[in-house]
């Protein structure tokens, strides 16, 4: 796959051609996925579930983040690499560009910051330094315990319009992508018509510029045995890992997956 870039990600969204992410946490995985024409690997901070046990992913730290996101750039062969800055290390200015600037020299081409509006500086002022930033909007599981667990966002109309006007606001302060989690469909299109930049969507429909999914899950290796309802097992009637990455990539691309039954209503 040639080296995809920014200005990769923004020709596939001016061309209505799908983009494919997936999570990855590891130099053979990166390998694999890479290979198989994924087109960005987010080293995201559900490592913390899937990797380390954990039932939030709260107590992931900056140099777990690290750590993992150097391993990816050792076996990626092309891909976009997306770090999540993790939970409480990008509280003040100070600390976003120490913990961010970690995360850039340990491999990654861009990072990711939940929250909403209040993200607007902190994006504004990594970007003028260098740093391409990912906003993380909707579920974002950093809140699990304000949410008071991991729901779908935006369900009635005035937190649907708060999501549309951060969407915007983060645009206008620099980020050069969206991910948009756990959120009716409906919303999810238009947040992505509205939007000049790519968004990505997890749980939020087949209207978005393209799809991530946590590869435990795609893999059908849910540690609680309980897939969420936005998930395909990808494995299945696959042979081999390869495979079914392979199979993520073409269904995402045909705009088979998701299907209807993947995303929720307003
Ligand atoms: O950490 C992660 O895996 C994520 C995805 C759920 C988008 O942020």
């Amino acid at each position: 796959m040639p080296e995809v870039t920014l200005t990769t990600l923004q020709a596939l969204k001016q061309r209505g051609e799908k983009i494919t992410m997936l999570t990855c946490y590891d130099a053979t995985f990166a390998h694999t996925a890479s290979q198989a024409g994924v087109e960005i690997l987010l080293v995201g901070d559900s490592l913390g579930m899937v990797l380390q046990g954990h039932d939030s992913t709260l107590p992931v730290t900056t140099a777990d983040m690290a750590y993992h996101t150097a391993c990816v750039k050792r076996g990626n062969r092309g891909a976009l690499i997306v770090a999540d800055m993790s939970f409480m290390a990008y509280s003040t200015l100070e600390q976003t560009f120490q913990n961010a600037g970690a995360l850039m020299q340990a491999g990654a081409h861009m990072i990711k910051l939940e929250g909403a509006a209040w993200l607007a500086e902190p994006i504004r002022q990594l970007a003028e330094r260098g740093v391409p930033v990912c906003a993380h909007l909707g579920l974002t599981p950093q809140s699990v315990n304000v949410f008071g667990g991991f729901k779908v966002q935006g369900r009635d109309e005035a937190r649907a319009q708060q999501l549309r006007e951060d969407a915007k606001a983060l645009e206008a302060a620099g980020a050069a992508m969206i991910v948009l989690e756990c959120v009716p469909s409906p919303l999810a299109a238009d947040i992505t018509r509205a939007a000049n930049i790519p968004v990505i969507g997890i749980g939020a429909g087949a209207d978005t510029d393209g799809q991530v999914l946590v590869m435990h899950d795609m893999l059908g290796l849910a540690l609680t045995g309980r897939s969420p309802k936005f998930v395909n097992n990808f494995m299945a009637g696959q042979s081999s890992i390869q495979e079914a990455f392979t199979a993520y990539v073409q269904a995402v691309k045909s705009g088979t997956f998701p299907a209807p039954e993947h995303g929720f209503s307003a």
